[in-house]
């Protein structure tokens, strides 16, 4: 699994590229989310004729698909949008440049004012609308920013079925999020919470399996309060992301699926069996517990206990005993002092991880908790950030030594760094590398594990396994 929110690149397919065509570089940041936004931008500028380039340079559209949640986050997006201004003069004024996400939608106004060269804004409810404003920028009329929200007119606006790139896929069920923790702008960037109906998701995954696609992580910012509308006919209520897992399970091709991300509190019963009934379910859960201080919890509006948590925890390795464990974390929350950061250490202790991300608190404007008193100082987030992220280490590297000598179903992505080796992934996302040949991507083999790293594992390919299609 990538860094929930560190730069990546979005992975753009070159070999297709039309002799025509002109140039377009996406470059992502964030979440998970926006790696999928930033493909369904790619499947709405294919019809006009744009096709993904690896650099900037030879572009002639680029857009920033960018993130707001911490700040150091949103400070990258000025930087880089300083080097595409000077890229942008040397080409004279021929390149697009696009800001989109979150950023866009929070600060759209002031980026237009704080970098002129920056040609269209939007936000991730509008980027349907993207070659409308790239042909509105080239004729230079009408507005230059969109950042409304409507997010179900964005997915009717969507083309249903998308170019598959490889044998796994995200798919987007459910957007928005109505929580509101005192910390997290994602209820502003992202709007209210929003399910897709259950018949356009299978549109789509049956279209992703058509193409190959053996994987699919459903995407939502609060997946599991998933309510989508029913099949059509069923005359059902809406359904819960148990029966959607369920219901996906029965596609064939589809021989993995995983959801993310969580919120402890609409970790329903349904779902927790499906995790001990699904074969298809994959045995990883990112739950984000932030804290394990009851008192930081309550400020930060989580609406559950610490021992709320491991109960669900408990609940969830009664059904899957042998499930990974990942969370978030986040160190120094205003109020946060020595003995509630040691109730978080205690609770990676009980729960054990098997991956984890931990960031400092980042007051974000216009939350409640950036006004709050006894905001932490810098050293002493640091300090706690150490500590934790150090334990965390720990945890993850002995379960990646946990499977040395298991034989484990890797699904093959792709071909590894070193000659004659391919890479894929195990059911507790762990990346793995193995000698074997490229042609085996899109098949489940077992591997029997050697090694063992803090981001990866290695291992001896068994023997290709029958996949039942
Ligand atoms: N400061 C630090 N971390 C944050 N996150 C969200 N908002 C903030 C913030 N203001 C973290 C949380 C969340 C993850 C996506 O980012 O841990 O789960
Ligand atoms: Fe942000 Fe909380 Fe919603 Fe997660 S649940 S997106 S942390 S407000």
């Amino acid at each position: 699994m990538n860094d929930g929110f560190s730069g990546i690149s979005a992975r753009m397919n070159s070999a297709d590229t039309p002799k025509t065509a002109k140039g377009v570089f996406i470059k992502t940041y964030g979440c998970q989310m926006n790696v999928y936004d930033s493909e369904r931008m790619r499947d709405v500028l294919r019809p006009l004729g744009y096709a993904p380039v690896d650099s900037p340079e030879s572009a002639d559209l680029v857009v920033l698909n960018t993130c707001h949640i911490r700040e150091k986050a949103t400070e990258k997006v000025y930087s880089e949008l300083g080097q595409l201004k000077r890229m942008k003069e040397e080409t004279g004024g021929k390149m697009t440049i696009a800001v989109a996400g979150c950023v866009a939608q929070a600060e759209g106004e002031e980026i237009m004012r704080r970098q002129p060269a920056v040609d269209l804004v939007l936000g991730p409810q509008a980027y349907h609308k993207l070659p409308e404003m790239i042909a509105r920028a080239s004729r230079a009329v009408g507005d230059r920013l969109e950042t409304e929200f409507d997010t179900l007119e964005k997915f009717d606006a969507l083309p249903k079925t998308r170019e598959a790139d490889g044998p796994t896929a995200f798919l987007s069920v459910q957007e928005g999020c109505d929580k509101f923790c005192t910390f997290c702008v994602v209820p502003y960037t992202r709007g209210a919470e929003l399910s897709r109906p259950v018949d356009d998701i299978t549109l789509e995954a049956r279209a992703l399996a058509a193409q190959g696609v053996r994987e699919i992580s459903l995407l939502g910012q609060n997946v599991n309060a998933f309510h989508g509308a029913s099949p059509a006919l069923t005359n059902e209520a809406d359904w819960t992301l148990g029966q959607l897992v369920r219901h996906l399970a029965k596609i064939g091709g589809i021989e993995r699926i995983r959801y993310t991300t969580s919120h402890p509190r609409d970790m329903d019963d349904d779902l927790i069996a499906a995790h001990g009934d699904t074969p298809q379910m994959q045995p990883f859960l990112h739950l984000p517990v932030q804290s394990g201080s009851d008192r930081i919890l309550k400020a930060m509006n989580r609406g559950h206990t610490a021992d709320e948590y491991r109960e669900i925890i408990r609940k969830v390795r009664a059904a899957q005993p042998d499930i990974a464990m990942a969370s978030d974390f986040i160190v120094g929350f205003p109020g946060e002092s020595d003995e509630d950061f040691e109730a978080t250490m205690q609770l990676v202790r009980d729960v054990n991880y098997a991956i984890a991300y931990s960031f400092k608190y980042s007051p974000r404007p216009g939350t409640p908790a950036a006004e709050m008193f006894g905001q932490v100082p810098e050293e002493v987030k640091d300090t706690r950030l150490q500590a934790l992220q150090k334990l965390l280490r720990e945890q993850q590297i002995a379960f990646n030594e946990s499977r040395i000598g298991q034989s484990v179903p890797v699904l093959v992505t792709g071909r590894g760094r070193l000659e004659g080796q391919a890479h894929g992934r195990s059911p507790w996302m762990q990346a793995v590398h193995f000698n074997g040949p490229e042609e085996l991507t899109g098949e489940i083999v077992d591997v029997k594990i050697t090694g063992a790293s803090l981001n990866s594992l290695s291992g001896e390919l068994v023997r290709a396994r029958e996949v039942a299609l």
